[in-house]
């Protein structure tokens, strides 16, 4: 499908489908890997909780979960309010007290949290090789990381410095 070039497209456009398509990704596919590595874990014994692998993934998820909220409840909509305000003329909107100094850099550190996260889950993955499942749980986290990838590219790369160059 070819994409269209979000650099011309209006920010409310480009966090539509950041929202429908990287985030609705998200919360159907960590799930999934989820289930993957409890089979990988179950078919070699123990507790994933105890295993560094189980705990990094826990960690991301829960991190993960929490940074799509406040994108989506919190920098988000500002964004709207921000594109409306320019299009019609306006200054910037105030935005949220509980929104700290610097939400874009707190949003890329997110990113960059994630993505070592996932670099380290594909490293420990790597030690149950040979363990049944373990195809599926590689091609799941890599399903992840390709997909990540493009989310965090969007948003680094195009929202935030347009988002920047806006204030
Ligand atoms: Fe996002
Ligand atoms: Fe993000």
């Amino acid at each position: 499908m070819e994409q269209p070039d979000w650099n011309e497209k209006p920010l409310r456009e480009l966090m539509r489908h950041i929202v429908r398509r990287h985030h609705g990704y998200l919360r159907v596919a960590l799930p999934e890997v989820h289930g993957r590595m409890q089979r990988v874990f179950a078919a070699g014994g123990g507790q994933a909780a105890e295993r560094p692998l189980g705990r990094v993934f826990a960690e991301m998820w829960d991190e993960m979960d929490l940074h799509l909220e406040k994108e989506e409840t919190i920098l988000f909509p500002y964004i709207e309010r921000l594109e409306a305000a320019r299009e019609a003329g306006l200054g910037i909107p105030a935005a949220r007290s509980e929104w700290g100094e610097n939400p874009l850099g707190l949003m890329e550190d997110e990113h960059a949290s994630a993505i070592a996260a996932m670099e380290t889950m594909r490293r420990l993955a790597g030690g149950y090789e040979g363990c049944a499942h373990h195809g599926e749980l590689m091609a799941g986290l890599e399903d992840l990381r390709l997909d990540l990838r493009v989310h965090i590219h969007l948003e680094n790369n195009i929202l935030f410095p347009r988002v920047r160059r806006m204030m």
